[in-house]
């Protein structure tokens, strides 16, 4: 290790790769927080598209009074949006929020890290692959962790914070400072498959899905008994919807293969969802169909 890869840094220009949903959260909330935000991705569509979200989704936090009109102008100007790697020169932390995929996720990692400085911090958002798999891909595996926020990020309190095998204590010391700049609180997590959040939840996304695919109950009927049964905000197949069933699916398959256990099996229906393109929101179409005014279910 050289020695500027020693100096501890501090973050106040932030690199965010992946302008999709958790992305843009992730934008939204470091530019409210006085970070300096460069957000990148390959499509430029996907960057037109981020760009207009975030000022919708500011423009909320403006309408409830969380957020003053003049500081929705600033954190706006705050966040510059470039194609490729090049714009993320001088980042003090870069954090990848792309499809969770592994295989995407490593090449990212192998194209970007000659652009970073020594010094910079690299985190993942990933939801479930290993950080230490992620980390030994990279130049800096010492500088590297997995923040992972939760959708919708402006909205949701919890940053869990996963540290690899390699991970100094000062990086997990300026994320978690990183992380309650932006309002968060933080939770630290092992680096095991899907870590805390989605160990729990994912499976009982799941096993809604079995309760589906069985005919134990309609897709209504699952989503209000667990809403009105449980608690829960949104029940649990409105819930994979907004998460994204490809997500879903992946994060299965990673507890799956990573635990070895047949109760992490997925759901064949959830599988056949993802094939058919039926990825939820993001498509228009899940487990409900978005294009009409209210969400119809499919089945
Ligand atoms: N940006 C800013 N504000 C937003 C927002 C966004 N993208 N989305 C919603 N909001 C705000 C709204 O302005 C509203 O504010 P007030 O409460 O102050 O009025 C509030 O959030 C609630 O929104 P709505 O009134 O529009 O709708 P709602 O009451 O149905 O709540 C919800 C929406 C917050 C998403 C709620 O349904 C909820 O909490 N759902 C569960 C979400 C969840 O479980 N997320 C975790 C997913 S798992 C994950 O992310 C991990 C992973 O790796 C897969």
């Amino acid at each position: 290790m050289n020695q500027s890869a020693k100096t501890p840094v501090v973050i106040a220009k932030v690199g965010i790769i992946g302008a999709g949903q958790m992305g843009s959260g992730i934008a939204h909330v470091c530019a409210l927080a006085g970070f300096d935000v460069v957000m990148s991705d390959i499509s430029e569509a996907q960057l037109k598209k981020s760009s207009s979200n975030i000022e919708k989704n500011i423009a909320r936090q403006v309408n409830k009074g969380f957020v003053c009109e003049a500081d929705k102008d600033a954190a706006l100007k705050r966040i510059t949006f470039a194609q490729g790697y090049d714009a993320l020169r001088d980042r003090d932390l870069v954090i990848e929020a792309a499809t969770e995929a592994e295989e995407t996720k490593k090449q990212i990692f192998r194209d970007l890290t000659p652009f970073l400085k020594p010094e910079a911090l690299l985190c993942s958002n990933t939801s479930s692959i290993s950080i230490t798999r992620l980390a030994a891909v990279t130049d800096r595996p010492e500088r590297f962790m997995g923040l992972h926020f939760m959708n919708p990020v402006p909205v949701m309190k919890l940053v869990e914070l996963i540290r690899g095998i390699a991970t100094d204590e000062s990086t997990f010391t300026a994320c978690r400072v990183f992380a309650e700049k932006l309002g968060k609180q933080i939770v630290s997590s092992e680096d095991f498959p899907a870590f805390i959040v989605n160990r729990v939840l994912i499976p009982m996304i799941n096993e809604a899905t079995y309760t589906l695919y069985e005919g134990v109950g309609t897709v209504k009927a699952i989503d209000t008994a667990m809403k009105l049964g449980a608690n829960h905000p949104m029940g649990p197949l409105e819930l994979a919807d907004f998460i994204g069933l490809d997500t879903c699916l992946a994060i299965m398959t990673v507890l799956h293969d990573g635990l070895a256990d047949t109760k992490y099996r997925p759901c064949p229906l959830l599988a056949k969802y993802v094939e058919a393109g039926w990825l939820g929101r993001k498509t228009g179409k899940g487990f409900y169909d978005y294009s009409g005014p209210e969400p119809v279910p499919t089945r």
